[in-house]
């Protein structure tokens, strides 16, 4: 079943989102209904305060442009208030445990919580003692807001999920792992071009096997052939160590003009960002016509406002 032919339920099984490793397609379908709807408000100018009064923590243990803003944003336009909790102005970052913290907040009738930071179970500690939803602003392993924002995007350039190829070239990580996932699930065909040493958690991969069409390779031109997206992030993430090892295998790995001449006539080129024009991605191609990063970037604030909505309605 395709998005257009999917019936909206107005919920989410779900009490969190941790990870899309355990979402179904239908709830993923939700979320991309629901985004659409309220992207679609947003444009026409009609109030949709649905969240009025509530307020969404969030802590920050890295950097953020785009979370932060998109997150804060979001909350705002349905009514409700953002608290910015960097980790380094809390007690977090002086040694508190999460369990603590999350305990407190029980008591402050927080109404969910949004956390960037490093160990994916730090999300399973805050989602176990939290009597709050509990969102994944990217962890090591995972950034599942923004798959979200990525295949609605993928959808709103071709329509459908049915017979695409979306390539990605790079580092095997957290934004690979859960493109991997949500591409997986809406139908789409997923592979991971990576050099050796480099590519995605075993285990992730066959995870989103089991929903579909994931390969890995580190052969730049079978991952390249008829591929509709071609997506790439950076060589090194967050905490992350650089070394010039890593870099030297990631080099062929580049998106530029010539891999984008291997792909399908109507790709486009997509990237999380932040970027390094120069290593990942030349600047000929991410400020091509091609590039859809922009359009990606402002669909995160959709799909998060959609996930906001049903998780803390
Ligand atoms: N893509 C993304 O998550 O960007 P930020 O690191 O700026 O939030
Ligand atoms: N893989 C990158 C994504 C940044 C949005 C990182 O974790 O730093």
């Amino acid at each position: 079943m395709d998005l257009a032919s999917y019936k909206p339920k107005g919920k989410l099984e779900h009490k969190h989102l941790l990870t899309l490793a355990d979402y179904s397609v239908n709830e993923i379908y939700e979320i991309l209904s629901c985004a659409l709807k309220l992207k679609f408000m947003q444009k026409k100018g009609k109030k949709h305060e649905y969240l009025k009064g509530k307020t969404l923590a969030m802590i920050f243990a890295k950097s953020s442009t785009r979370t932060r803003i998109s997150f804060e944003q979001g909350i705002r336009q349905l009514g409700g208030y953002p608290m910015f909790l960097s980790s380094s102005d809390i007690q977090l970052g002086r040694g508190e445990t999460i369990h603590d913290t999350v305990m407190v907040m029980n008591r402050f009738n927080i109404d969910g919580i949004m956390i960037r930071t490093f160990k994916q179970d730090d999300l399973n500690e805050l989602a176990q003692y939290g009597n709050m939803p509990i969102i994944n602003g990217l962890t090591d392993d995972y950034h599942p807001c923004q798959a979200l924002a990525d295949i609605l995007t993928v959808y709103e350039a071709f329509g459908s999920f049915q017979g695409i190829k979306l390539a990605y070239f790079g580092d095997g990580n957290n934004v690979a792992h859960s493109l991997m996932l949500a591409g997986a699930k809406v139908g789409m065909e997923v592979c991971i071009c990576s050099p050796d040493g480099y590519g995605p958690n075993p285990q992730v991969l066959e995870e989103a096997q089991k929903f579909g069409k994931v390969w890995v390779t580190s052969d730049v031109d079978a991952a390249a052939k008829d591929a509709n997206v071609i997506y790439s992030d950076v060589f090194f993430s967050m905490g992350q160590e650089k070394s010039k090892e890593k870099e030297n295998a990631l080099m062929p790995y580049q998106v530029n003009a010539e891999l984008m001449q291997k792909t399908a006539k109507d790709s486009v080129f997509m990237h999380c960002l932040p970027a390094h024009r120069g290593e990942e991605v030349t600047a000929e191609v991410i400020d091509s016509p091609r590039s859809v990063i922009f359009e990606q970037a402002e669909n995160r604030l959709h799909a998060q406002k959609a996930v906001m909505y049903l998780l803390m309605k």
